[in-house]
C-alpha cells in the first residue's frame, strides 16, 4: 500500500506510523525523521534545514523534494510505503503525484488524523524524544519511559525537540492551517482522504485508521 498520513504537528502522525507501518509492513518514511537524522549526523543538508525547523517554516522544496524521492527510491519501498509529514504543501503533492506516474503507481489512501488545537498543544508540550532516533517518542504523562528520561527501546537519553518550544509549535501551527491544509482539498478531489479523529488511546486510533483503511 502506499499511503499520506496528514494532521496538523502533534495529532500522533509519528506514533501512529510506527504501528500501522509494522501492521501493513510497509516503510515509515517521515521527513522529520530524516531531517533531525541529518542535522545530528552535521550534514550540509541537515544544516540547511535546521534555521527553517527551529523558526516552524518548512524546509525549502528543492531541498526536500530530492531527499524524500531519494528515500521512495530505495529497495524497501518498492511496494508501498507510509509517508510521514510529506507531501506538506501542494507543489509537494504535485511532485509526489509526477513521481508515481513515472513508476506507474499511485496512491491508495490519504490518512487525514484530526485532533482539536488545546489536545494538540498538550501533546507537544509533554513530548519527549530519542537522541539516538527522533522515532522513539514518549510523552510525560500519556506515555511515560519506564524510567524517566531514557528511551525504553535504546536506553537513549529522551529530550524535547528544539521546535516543540510555545511559540514555534504556534509557528508550526499557523503553517500547517495555511500550507499543508489546502493539500487535504487536493486529495479529496482524487477521493483519496479519509478522515479518522485522534482523539483516545494510541491503539484506538491505530484500530480506527486500519477499519479506515480497510484492513
Ligand atoms: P515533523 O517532524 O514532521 O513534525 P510535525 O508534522 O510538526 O509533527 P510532529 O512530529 O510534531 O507530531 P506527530 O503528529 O508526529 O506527533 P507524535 O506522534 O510525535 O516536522 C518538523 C519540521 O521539519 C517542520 O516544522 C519543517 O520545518 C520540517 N519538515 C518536515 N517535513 C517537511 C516537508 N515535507 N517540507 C518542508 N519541511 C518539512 O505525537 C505527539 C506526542 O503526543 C508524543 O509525545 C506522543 O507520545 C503523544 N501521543 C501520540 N498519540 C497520542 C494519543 N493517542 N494520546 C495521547 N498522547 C499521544
Ligand atoms: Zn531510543
Amino acid at each position: 500500500m502506499r499511503i499520506v498520513l496528514v494532521g496538523p504537528p502533534g495529532a500522533g502522525k509519528g506514533t501512529q506510523a510506527a504501528f500501522l507501518a509494522q501492521n501493513l509492513s510497509i516503510p515509515h518514511i517521515s521527513t522529520g525523521d530524516l531531517f533531525r537524522a541529518n542535522i545530528s549526523q552535521g550534514t550540509e543538508l541537515g544544516k540547511q534545514a535546521k534555521s527553517y525547523m527551529d523558526a516552524g517554516q518548512l524546509v525549502p522544496d528543492e531541498v526536500t523534494i530530492g531527499m524524500a524521492k531519494d528515500r521512495m527510491e530505495q529497495p524497501d519501498a518498492v511496494n508501498g510505503f507510509l509517508l510521514d509529514g510529506f507531501p506538506r504543501n501542494v507543489s509537494q503533492a504535485e511532485a509526489l503525484d509526477v513521481a508515481l506516474k513515472t513508476d506507474d503507481v499511485k496512491l491508495d489512501a490519504v490518512l487525514d488524523l484530526e485532533v482539536p488545537e488545546d489536545e494538540v498543544v498538550k501533546r507537544i508540550a509533554g513530548r519527549r524524544i530519542c537522541r539516538n532516533d527522533s522515532a522513539h517518542v514518549f510523552h510525560v504523562a500519556y506515555k511515560q519511559p519506564k524510567t524517566e528520561g531514557v528511551c525504553d527501546i535504546c536506553g537513549g537519553e529522551l529530550y524535547q525537540r528544539d521546535d516543540d518550544k510555545e511559540e514555534t509549535v504556534r509557528k508550526r501551527l499557523e503553517v500547517y492551517h495555511t500550507q499543508t491544509e489546502p493539500i487535504i482539498g487536493y486529495y479529496r478531489e482524487q477521493g483519496l482522504v479519509k478522515t479518522i479523529s485522534a482523539l483516545g488511546k494510541v491503539e484506538e486510533v491505530t484500530a480506527r485508521a486500519m477499519e479506515a483503511l480497510g484492513r
